[in-house]
C-alpha cells in the first residue's frame, strides 16, 4: 500500500491505495479535485500534478507523457501527469494539484471553486 496526499488550493485529501494504482485513480478515490479532460489516456494535461514527495515511488515518465507535459502550463521538475503515474513502491506520496488541473476539475464539476474566495 501507499499513502497518497493531494494538496489543493486550501485543502488536502488522503487515501491509502494498492500498488499499481495511478495517481489519477488515487485522486478519484479520495475526492481530490484533479482534472481528467481526456479520460486518462495521455491526450491532455489537465491531470498535471507537482509531486513534491515520493516521486521515486512512481513509474518513470515515458515519452508520451513528456510530450504532453511539454505543452502544459507552468511545468516544473516535479511535474507529472496523474493518469500516467503508476504507484509502484510502498511509501508516502505528496502531490500538489496544478492550476490547470484545478481549472479543468472545477469547470466540469458543480463544487464551488475555493479560489473564487
Ligand atoms: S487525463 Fe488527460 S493526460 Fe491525464
Amino acid at each position: 500500500m501507499a499513502l497518497v496526499r493531494f494538496v489543493g488550493h486550501d485543502d488536502t485529501w488522503e487515501t491509502d491505495v494498492s500498488l499499481g494504482t495511478t495517481m489519477l485513480e488515487a485522486a478519484r478515490a479520495c475526492g481530490a479535485p484533479e482534472g481528467d479532460a481526456c479520460g486518462g489516456v495521455c491526450a491532455c494535461s489537465t491531470c498535471h500534478l507537482y509531486v513534491t514527495q515520493g516521486g521515486d515511488l512512481l513509474s518513470e515518465a515515458e515519452e508520451d507523457e513528456e510530450d504532453i507535459l511539454d505543452k502544459a502550463f507552468d511545468v516544473q521538475i516535479t511535474s507529472r501527469l496523474g493518469c500516467q503515474s503508476i504507484i509502484e513502491r510502498e511509501g508516502k506520496i505528496v502531490a500538489t494539484v496544478s492550476g490547470e488541473s484545478l481549472d479543468a476539475y472545477y469547470n466540469e464539476h458543480d463544487d464551488p471553486d475555493p479560489r473564487d474566495g
